[in-house]
């Protein structure tokens, strides 16, 4: 099977985190024009993932923009858009951790992960669905997470985040269904980032002995189930969420 996705603008959001990063190669290597969208945090990395993208024939611009902040989020999208041309693919990757057992978990610890990871996809998404809908195509994959599905120690805040974002897909998929756009969730586990790296490495081994596979997951694992969904191949295949864990959490 060969995925073709020529000539369709893609948007993928955390775009220079290592899933994020992934996807737009994948994308961009399936035929998409990039938008690449980051915070501003890391702009060399995003430099970078430019320089590379180009090299390889790839057309990409750069979006800077607070997932969080629905205006700055449609500006930059309709600059993005006046650019590369209409979005039709949505992927929705920028996330953080803000991890602390409960109580000690603050509230701006609580609502900086649940605008970023929650909020973020509503702000994004909702700028793009009526466009996607009205030419009748599109495709939104939405990246939560295994703690989204079984919860974890630490984590009352992304979990509550990851588990609402799969609310969101299920909700929207039956909005657009009959508008040739697709929505879905996939659900990575612990894979190979800096955001694993930070969690302490006592912790981290436990995690890792306890995945069937034995190993972590790589970017190459969510970027190629991202691609798949976002294909001509997957028109059928809307509302759900697929884990990419390794066997971590089965269910
Ligand atoms: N289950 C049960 N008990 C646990 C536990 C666990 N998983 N982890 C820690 N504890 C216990 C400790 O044994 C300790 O017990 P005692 O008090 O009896 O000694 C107690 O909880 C520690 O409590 P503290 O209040 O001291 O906790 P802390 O302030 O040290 O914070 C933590 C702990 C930061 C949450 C730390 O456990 C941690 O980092 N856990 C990992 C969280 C995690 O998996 N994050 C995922 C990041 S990657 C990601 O999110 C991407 C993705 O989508 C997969």
């Amino acid at each position: 099977m060969k995925i073709s996705l020529k000539d369709k603008t893609a948007l993928i959001t955390g775009a220079n985190g290592a899933i994020g990063r992934m996807v737009c190669h994948y994308l961009g290597g399936a035929g998409c024009k990039l938008l690449a969208c980051h915070a501003g945090f890391h702009r060399d990395v995003a430099k970078q993932l430019v320089a590379e993208e180009k090299s390889e024939g790839c057309q990409i611009e750069l979006l800077e923009f607070d997932v969080s902040n629905y205006e700055e989020a449609k500006d930059a999208i309709a600059d993005g858009e006046s650019k590369l041309g209409p979005v039709d693919i949505v992927v929705n990757v920028a996330g953080i951790t803000r991890d602390k057992p409960l109580k000690k978990m603050t509230p701006a610890d609580w609502q900086a992960v649940i605008d970023i990871n929650l909020t973020g996809i509503y702000n994004v998404t909702q700028c793009v669905i009526e466009g996607m809908s009205s030419r009748g195509w599109g495709r939104v994959v939405n990246i939560s997470s295994i703690n989204g599905q079984k919860g974890q120690f630490g984590q009352a805040n992304y979990s509550a985040a990851k588990a609402g974002v799969h609310g969101f897909t299920m909700a929207v998929a039956q909005e657009v269904a009959k508008k040739g756009v697709t929505v879905n969730t996939v659900s990575p586990g612990y894979i190979d980032s800096p955001m694993i790296r930070a969690v302490p490495e006592e912790i981290r081994e436990q995690i890792r002995a306890g995945i069937p596979t034995g190993r972590f997951g790589m970017p190459e694992d969510v970027a190629a189930m991202v691609t798949f969904l976002a294909s001509e191949q997957a028109s059928w295949v809307t509302g759900a969420d697929f884990s990419v864990n390794g066997g971590h959490f089965i269910h």
